[in-house]
């Protein structure tokens, strides 16, 4: 099996290029078994695949996070050293932010996932009307200095707030965002901030929640809840018809798969190389069912991060041809994160 690459943020936390994502687990993507999701959690590790992306809105994915970090500590005490990093989210509805509403925030995650320091928390804000969130991430920034948190991050700011942040002396490692082959729109300001700030971008949507795949190739569009039966199916098929429609889409599946042939890898592999190779990425997140039966990737993932695929210029062409002929998502959607506000 390829090892998996590393990165190192500069909070000081070490986590693979490959991250599992958690949202998957959220009751949003299907019906979640706690043990059976707990149980699933061990073959991604013993891949090496052992960093774990969630939130305090996903539902029980901190808790099955603590609860998988519980067996590994009873393993740990039986010689076994594997260490997991573990990056969660706080989310808050816009409301007064004083010390104690953050540290309870942070103290309600540490407490789920079953550890006594968040190795690193990723900020996300509602609403920029509302400035509070340059109180809360100060207070974030304090309670960092006092140790509770590893690295400091955030999810979903534009280059703009991240700009603002930045100057305030916040120490921001990463910013999570939609960067993926149809959502291109961190490369267009986001990326250059980041690579000058040292800061590195985790990527979502990357696989579309799993139509950049051969499952959709030449397949008709999907519509309605049951064709399109995940969160993240009927979010990025959305981001589709906002990038050109499946017909264009259609034609990047064909570019893909002549690209994943030529390569002996899959659609998938594509897709997460090729963001992978972006300057300022950090690291890819790929959502997990975790628990649920013959939804698990874990081998073809890997294969995205072997050093023998190697995207050529021809390969860059192949697909760019394709994406030159879709809309311009950062006139229709605004800068990163802009979905959401
Ligand atoms: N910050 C935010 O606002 C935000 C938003 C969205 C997501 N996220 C994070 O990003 C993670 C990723 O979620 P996402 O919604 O963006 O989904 P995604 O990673 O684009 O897609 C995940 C789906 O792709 C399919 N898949 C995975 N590996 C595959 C492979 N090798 N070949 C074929 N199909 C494969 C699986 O579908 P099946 O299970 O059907 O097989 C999987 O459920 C989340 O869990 C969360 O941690 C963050």
């Amino acid at each position: 099996m390829a090892k998996v690459p590393k990165v190192c943020l500069s909070g000081g936390l070490e986590i693979c290029r490959i991250l599992n994502g958690m949202w998957q687990v959220s009751g949003a993507h299907g019906p979640v078994d706690i043990p059976k999701a707990v149980q699933a959690m061990q073959a991604y590790v013993d891949a090496g695949l052992t960093t774990f992306d969630m939130a305090d809105i996903y539902g029980p994915a901190e808790e099955i996070y603590g609860l998988f970090n519980r067996q590994l500590r009873t393993q740990t005490t039986e010689g076994s050293t594997v260490v997991l990093q573990g990056l969660t989210k706080w989310v808050p509805r816009p409301s007064p932010m004083d010390p104690k509403v953050v540290k309870a925030a942070l103290q309600r995650s540490m407490s789920r996932m079953e550890v006594d320091r968040l190795d690193c928390v990723q900020f996300h804000w509602w609403d920029y009307g509302d400035k509070r969130y340059l109180q809360a991430l100060g207070y974030l920034a304090d309670l960092q200095q006092d140790g509770l948190i590893g690295d400091l991050a955030l999810t979903n700011f534009d280059t703009h707030r991240l700009e603002e942040i930045t100057s305030k002396g916040i120490p921001i490692s990463s910013n999570q965002v939609q960067y993926s082959l149809i959502d291109q729109r961190p490369a267009a300001k986001m990326e250059e901030f980041c690579l000058s700030h040292n800061i590195q971008l985790l990527t979502y949507g990357t696989l579309a929640g799993g139509l950049l795949s051969e499952r959709y190739l030449g397949k008709a569009e999907p519509k309605g809840r049951a064709e399109l039966c995940t969160a993240s199916l009927s979010k990025y098929k959305n981001m589709i018809d906002s990038w050109g429609g499946w017909g264009l889409f259609q034609e990047l599946l064909v570019a893909l798969d002549t690209v994943a042939t030529g390569h002996g890898c899959s659609i998938a592999n594509v897709a997460t190389r090729y963001i992978l190779d972006r300057p300022a990425v950090g690291g890819v997140i790929v959502g997990c069912r975790l628990g649920v039966a013959g939804a698990e990737h874990i081998e073809d993932t890997l294969r995205s991060c072997s050093p023998e695929l190697l995207l050529t210029p021809a390969d860059l062409q192949t697909i760019d041809a394709v994406l030159a002929r879709s809309r311009n998502l950062l006139q229709l959607l605004g800068d990163c994160g802009g979905e959401y506000r």
